[in-house]
């Protein structure tokens, strides 16, 4: 059975003005939870949460977590997502990404341990690299080139999990861990260099979808609602070991590009382009802990996520 969301007060999201954050502040607040959003603003917008601008509920905070910060009120629970996370993003900034993991969530701790709040923290399916175990499960430990132009985000994440596991052993801090798997939905940007926008824009503008390598590479998509569920039933819960949370359906680069093609009735060809190096070969959760000690599993299947992501890049060409 799955635990309903405690009855928090408030609650402290760190990136809480990008892509996932802002869908975890809005479910926070549909929840009647005061939310203190913390943001940079290196990848996200101020625009990504304006639907709550005006809400008495909802705290925008512009800070840098690489440096100490301090929230208005006390919260119950800290939900640490800051983190540039596009590969386009985090080689453009890869000492601010290596920084936001390491101080970044040495600070988003040292709050959380302040006011005895939860501490979830955002890692990534990418501290499993290019893995020789598929699918993964949260025992595997990993394929991860430690000088990689990759390595920046995938050794800050598994920083960020030692670290959060150190404060817990150190300090008693009530810390969790979720792995999150590729996430997809409203609020991407068009030009972040993940896949699904990627071939969204330029199926939508009819230019051709560029496809890495081959395109026999797999990912698993998630939709960012069951994403956001996952985030908040790990922190409803008192598991403090890593879980998957992901979409076990597993799609090559070029059945998506296909797929995408189809779905916006575009007549853009696939191009092939050369794939970038450390590129991962393939990409699937094993998500039995989450299923058995949270009840949680996807629900929105990848055409009805899809459809909706497809419309909101039709409805905000702006972006
Ligand atoms: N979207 C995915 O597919 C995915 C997959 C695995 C993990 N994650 C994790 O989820 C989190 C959110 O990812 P996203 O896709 O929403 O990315 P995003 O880039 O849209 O959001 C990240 C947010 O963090 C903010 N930020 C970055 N560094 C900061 C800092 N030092 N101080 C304050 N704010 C800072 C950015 O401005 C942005 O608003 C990240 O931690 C990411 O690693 C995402």
């Amino acid at each position: 059975m799955r635990k309903p969301v405690p009855r928090w007060t408030r609650a402290v999201v760190t990136g809480g003005a990008g892509f996932v954050g802002s869908h975890l502040c809005t479910a926070l607040r549909k929840s009647g939870i005061d939310v203190v959003c913390v943001d940079d603003f290196c990848t996200g917008s101020p625009q990504n949460v304006v639907h709550l601008a005006g809400d008495d509920g909802f705290t925008l905070l512009r800070a840098d977590t690489t440096e100490p910060f301090r929230v208005p009120g006390r919260p119950d629970v800290v939900l640490h997502l800051a983190s540039p996370a596009s590969p386009a993003d985090y080689l453009r900034l890869p000492l601010h990404t290596l920084e936001t993991g390491s101080l970044g969530t040495r600070n988003a701790l040292a709050l959380a341990r302040e006011h005895g709040a939860r501490f979830v923290l955002a890692s990534t399916s990418e501290v499993y690299g290019d893995p020789q175990q598929h699918p993964q499960n949260e025992r595997y430990w990993g394929n991860v080139n430690p000088v990689g132009p990759r390595s920046v985000y995938d050794e800050a994440k598994r920083y960020a999990e030692a670290l959060s596991t150190a404060e817990a052993a150190v300090h008693g801090t009530d810390t969790a861990i979720v792995r999150l798997f590729n996430t997809y939905g409203p609020r991407m940007r068009a030009y972040d260099g993940r896949a699904v926008p990627t071939f969204i824009r330029q199926a939508l503008a009819g230019e051709p979808l560029t496809v890495t390598g081959d395109g026999l590479q797999t990912r698993s998509i998630t939709y960012v609602d069951d994403t956001v569920d996952g985030i908040l039933a790990i922190a409803a819960s008192d598991l403090s070991q890593p879980v998957n949370i992901g979409s076990p359906g597993e799609l090559s680069i070029l059945e998506l590009a296909h797929i995408i093609v189809e779905m916006t009735g575009s007549t853009s060809p696939v191009q092939f382009v050369e794939r970038p190096t450390d590129d991962l070969s393939v990409r699937c959760p094993d998500i039995t802990l989450a299923r058995d000690k949270l009840d949680w599993e996807p629900r929105v299947a990848a055409r009805e996520g899809l459809a909706r992501t497809i419309e909101w890049f039709r409805n905000h060409p702006e972006r």
